[in-house]
């Protein structure tokens, strides 16, 4: 392997360099924290201040006004959810981690998406993972051209650079960036070092020409997010597949972007012919029962910029234990203690001797707290085995004094609702619109105890 750079060991506790691992570090005593790392070459020290000027002198301070920036341009990518996360298309130039556990699909969506893309940009695709006939085999079963995408199956960083400053791709994929390894470094591809290093070269190079580059990153079993993670600085835009294994929808969310918003939601389901886009999420994430059963209550929750009508499940029970248990599936656990406390303290219903589940149907992760006055409706009305309204929808956020609060864009939550064919809706009052909406009732509450009168 030929070496260019110097490496050295860098502790990530307190900094302290080596120049071989040991594995206890010799400056603060601490175990296992020895990283190899790349030696920066020192910068030139400018004599007359003292200072360092080194490669700083090329670079100017200017006037923000002065800084004219060029329009981002945007190339849309022949998937609609995909441009959405992505904030209105993929703009050029611009470095994408897409991250999730293994498995959940994301070669199959950027396979997908380069196909479509390479129509309008000079597309390569490079795995390090699987072989071009395994690439071509999924492309021709998933029906996608494939004239134009171009396929390269190589792992060296400094290999793949060297190509693609040739050919000039306008949209590069590397597949996955725990595969690649740069030969400055001796660790093994996969290792913190690795990943950190050779993203930082090929981000550098995205950068420098303008390419719009595609990483994707693999979640290990712990959750601890080993590879990704440490990229999610680097990069302009993080994108995490979310989804359970055994349901056809998958959730691309977007958890930063310096182009658009976060949060933004893309839906797509996993079928015998690749990834479909769910334009109506709001569909597939309600299921319909045939008669309303005790515990199901309908949110409005907000994804990124759309609206998005979820069911929120509860089961309370009976609890055998001196702790009862209180299990929350796609929202947030302690929240839901919090309400419990609310319930009691506000509402004057207890449920200390019962185990309380809760459960947000399709997968969905719903993190803004308009669940409350919804996750408060299903468990209440699970503990009364007493079904809601089929057509009642709610949202809202509660306090600790037992008031709800307003909760953002609360007249396109209700405008969902209406669009889904609910007729009843129960929301904050600060969130109730002057004029009356077509066909529904809108009920406005403040305090938790009206709404569970509005439920009687
Ligand atoms: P893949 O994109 O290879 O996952 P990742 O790159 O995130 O590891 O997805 C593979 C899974 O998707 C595999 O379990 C099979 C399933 N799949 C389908 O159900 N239909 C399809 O058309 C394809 C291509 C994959
Ligand atoms: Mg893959």
């Amino acid at each position: 392997m030929a070496k260019s750079a110097k490496t050295i060991y860098v502790c990530t506790e307190c900094g302290a360099q080596a120049p071989k691992w040991a594995g206890q570090c010799g400056d603060c005593g601490a175990w296992n924290t020895l990283q190899e790392s790349v030696a920066l070459p020192p910068a030139k020290p400018d004599g007359r201040f003292g200072g360092y000027a080194g490669e700083t002198d090329t670079a100017q301070i200017r006037v923000l006004s002065d800084v004219v920036a060029e329009r981002t341009e945007r190339v849309t990518t022949g998937m609609d959810e995909l441009d959405r996360v992505l904030g209105g298309g993929l703009v050029t130039g611009s470095v994408v981690l897409i991250g999730g556990d293994p498995g959940i699909g994301k070669s199959t969506l950027l396979v997908q998406a380069l196909a479509l893309l390479a129509e309008r940009l000079p597309a390569l695709y490079v795995s390090g993972e699987e072989s071009a006939e395994q690439i071509s085999l999924r492309a021709q079963r998933l029906g996608l051209p494939g004239e134009r995408l171009r396929l390269l199956t190589e792992t060296c960083v400094e290999r793949i650079l060297a190509l693609v400053a040739r050919e000039r791709p306008g949209v590069l994929v590397l597949d996955s960036i725990q595969t690649f390894y740069t030969e400055a470094l001796q660790s093994a591809p996969g290792s913190v070092a690795q990943v950190r290093e050779s993203a930082a070269r090929l981000v550098r190079f995205a950068k420098q020409t303008g390419t719009a580059l595609f990483l994707v990153g693999h979640v290990t079993k712990e959750g601890a997010l080993a590879g990704p993670r440490v990229l999610e600085h680097m990069v302009d835009t993080v994108l995490y597949f979310e989804g359970e294994s055994g349901s056809p929808f998958r959730l691309v969310r977007a958890i930063k972007n310096r182009f658009g918003a976060v949060n933004e939601l893309g839906v797509f389901a996993m079928t015998d012919k690749g990834l479909r886009e769910v334009a109506n999420p709001s569909a597939i994430f309600l299921s319909r029962h045939e008669h309303q059963v005790a515990g199901s209550c309908i949110l409005v929750t907000r994804e990124g910029t759309r609206p998005l009508l979820v069911e929120v499940q509860a089961l309370v029970d009976q609890s055998p234990l001196a702790n009862p248990r209180r299990v929350a599936l796609g929202l947030e656990q302690n929240r839901l203690s919090m309400l419990l406390a609310v319930l009691h303290r506000h509402g004057g219903i207890a449920m200390f001797d019962q185990d309380v589940f809760l459960n947000v149907v399709g997968g969905v992760r719903v993190t803004e707290p308009a669940a409350d006055l919804p996750v408060l409706l299903a468990v209440l009305s699970s503990f009364r085995d007493r079904p809601l309204p089929g057509d009642l929808a709610t949202f809202g956020e509660v306090g600790l004094a037992g008031e709800i609060r307003p909760v953002p864009n609360g007249q396109e939550r209700l405008r969902e609702a209406a669009k889904h064919g609910f007729k009843r809706v129960i929301l904050p009052k600060a969130n109730a619109p002057k004029k009356a909406v077509d066909g529904v009732e809108v009920i406005g509450v403040s305090r938790i105890g009206e709404a569970i009168e509005a439920l009687d």
